[in-house]
């Protein structure tokens, strides 16, 4: 993950343009950098892990020879931060280069297939399986461009990926399906990339390459191509007006936002998550004696929600905790049959390490779930799950808070199935709804947009918000405090809202809004009697609801909908989402810069 890169020049040398390229991504965050070029029939390529300028410096990269190539740069999914995971990746032979993004789902069996046939793997990656895939059909005497398109076509997931060969040295391959790539046509030269901005300086004629398809470049053409059947694909160029700045966030205004909308695109790796490393996982889940959820900000968040999916679902009762109290609270009754299930986007967070690191001193079992491969986390932790959800770059955690909650799902469910806590139709309609997450979230974000929006522009200039849910629905309510008081520094209350009597009522005046999240689960009744007794206090109502909750709407002066009939377990994921777009079009009407709210940083990494 994180950016492919690759060039077709008339004139001059691709490696200082592939250079330049991955410069304008750098500032995303990755662990590793690659750059591959072919000169004279042969393949020059040299990677590692560390920043751009120093892989570059450290091996000259800048100055691989030829007009041709491929550059990458690595966020870890499969196999840790090291050298020989880092793109790109080579054949056998060296005839073939591949930088990849995404996930190629089946590379297990593909790997296990070529290594009996002999082919011998350098790295832990998915993406290495490509050119090994194409040199054994060459081998059986397939020309190059057949073997890729039958490659092509093998491949299952959601993955960007470049291809060179010496076997067709002046013309490079990059296909895609369920992911993102670009053509940037230019003078005298062609480039292909997952991320506009990386040749933004040199052309701003782009052509967009669909899911499906492959694009073939040289230095004065393109040509687009479908692998299924390799017909070919009409598309003309377009110009866009984009400054380096606004196509650096695809368009969008703020990373914030960008990251909100990704959020389908980020569901669908999340739920691809192999079934080996949630066997592993829930193996352990399954064992623990004692269970703490333990965490920071948004990840206890999760914590909390999963309190609620594990408890229901497969009757494993846990302990959220806050990672800064954990010691205080916990620590000493810690031994070698407790198990911690830390959760931390960044794997860094100093006070969840800190808890991390007493458990284990105390013999205790550590998990983790977190979104960077090879962060602290990932290293002190007996098991563990990486998100997949891509670098985040907002301060305000959005698409990983969502992300940790599909993982937190499925190790629910996976758990229920261990345990035989569900019939076989709950199991299977929650293995379907759980597959159409991504389209539901697409969905929340389509229609709900403009009136979140609007709901904003009412509301920006109340002095104070309260936010209230029941059951897993509470956990909601603290997430939405936290996004909006940390985007806009307005005071914000959460609670379960069985709580709010006595307590956050005493606040309520008239005109005071107070946001209920609503999904008509087992809690419904209780949050209709929350909401009137608000109204008794002439508060203004927020309320998230199901489509269609005719009853909540009538008690409410403003909703937002999101879809109907989701099992309980999910419904976090979606009714988290307007929340998120509530506080960033409130920072946005209140003329303040979400990306950047003051005091904060992305990772708390001291204590
Ligand atoms: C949330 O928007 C904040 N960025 C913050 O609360 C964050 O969730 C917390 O610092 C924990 O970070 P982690 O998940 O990287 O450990």
């Amino acid at each position: 993950m994180v950016g492919v890169f690759g060039c077709v020049l008339k004139d001059g040398n691709a490696a200082p343009v592939i250079h330049e390229a991955l410069k304008r991504l750098e500032h995303r965050g990755y662990d590793s950098v690659g750059a591959a070029t072919i000169h004279e029939g042969v393949v020059y390529f040299k990677k590692d892990q560390g920043k751009i300028d120093d892989v570059y410096a450290r091996y000259g990269l800048g100055s691989l020879p030829g007009r041709i190539g491929l550059g990458h740069l690595r966020w870890a999914t499969h196999g840790a931060p090291l050298q020989v995971n880092a793109h790109p990746h080579l054949d056998c032979g060296d005839k073939v280069a591949v930088a990849q993004n995404g996930i190629i789902e089946n590379y297990a069996e593909i790997r296990k297939e070529l290594e009996e046939a002999g082919h011998v793997f350098k790295s832990k990656t998915d993406a290495e399986v490509v050119p090994h895939l194409i040199e054994q059909k060459i081998k059986k005497g397939v020309r190059f461009e057949d073997a890729l398109r039958e490659t092509l076509n093998r491949l299952e997931g959601s993955f960007s990926v470049g291809v060179m060969s010496v076997d067709d040295p002046k013309r490079i391959f990059f296909a895609q399906k369920e992911n993102t790539l670009t053509i940037g046509v230019g003078e005298d030269a062609m480039y292909c990339s997952s991320d506009i901005p990386t040749f933004l300086p040199m052309t701003n004629e782009i052509v967009a390459v669909e899911s499906g398809e492959v694009a073939i470049l040289d230095h004065s053409k393109f040509e687009i191509r479908k692998f299924a059947d390799w017909s070919e694909v009409s598309r003309k160029p377009k110009k866009i007006d984009w400054v380096p700045e606004i196509a650096e966030k695809e368009g969008y205004p703020h990373f914030m936002l960008k990251e909100i909308h990704v959020q389908p695109s980020t569901l669908k790796s999340t739920i691809r998550l192999q079934e080996e490393y949630l066997d592993l996982m829930t193996t352990f889940l399954d064992r623990a004696k004692e269970l703490f959820l333990v965490a920071c900000g948004t990840s206890y968040h999760a914590c909390l929600a999963a309190s609620y999916m594990f408890s229901k679902m497969a009757s494993l009762s846990t302990h959220p905790v806050y990672a800064s109290e954990f010691i205080e609270q916990v620590g000493k009754s810690v031994n070698i049959d407790s198990t911690i299930l830390a959760l931390s986007q960044s794997g860094e967070t100093a006070d969840t390490l800190a808890a991390v690191d007493y458990a284990r001193n105390r013999a205790a079992t550590i998990l983790g779930l977190t979104n960077v491969v090879g962060s602290t986390l990932t290293r002190v932790s007996r098991a563990y799950i990486v998100q997949q959800a891509g670098p985040e770059i907002g301060v305000a955690a959005t698409k990983t808070f969502t992300a940790q909650l599909s993982v937190l799902a499925q190790l629910a469910l996976k758990l229920a199935e261990k345990r035989g806590k569900l019939s076989h139709v709950e199991m299977e309609h929650s293995k379907e709804k759980l597959k159409q997450i991504p389209e539901i979230a697409e969905k929340v974000i389509k229609t709900e947009e403009s009136i979140v929006r609007s709901i904003a522009k009412k509301y920006r200039d109340r002095p104070y918000f309260i936010f209230l849910g029941r059951g897993i629905s509470s956990a909601v309510a603290y997430e939405g405090r936290l996004k909006l008081m940390e985007t806009n520094y307005l005071p914000s209350m959460a609670d379960a809202a069985a709580e709010m009597d006595p307590g956050l009522i005493s606040l309520m005046r008239p005109g005071s809004p107070v946001v209920f999240i609503c999904p008509r689960d087992e809690t419904r009744r209780n949050i209709v009697e929350d909401i009137k007794r608000a109204k008794g206090e002439g508060a203004s109502i927020i309320s998230i609801i199901e489509e269609g909750d005719e009853e909540i709407k009538a008690l409410s002066d403003d909703y937002i909908q999101v879809v109907k009939e989701l099992p309980e377990f999910l419904c976090p994921i979606q009714f988290i989402i307007p929340l998120q777009l509530f506080a960033y079009y409130m920072a946005v009407e209140r003329g303040l810069d979400p990306d950047k709210p003051r005091h904060l940083t992305k990772a708390v990494t001291v204590k």
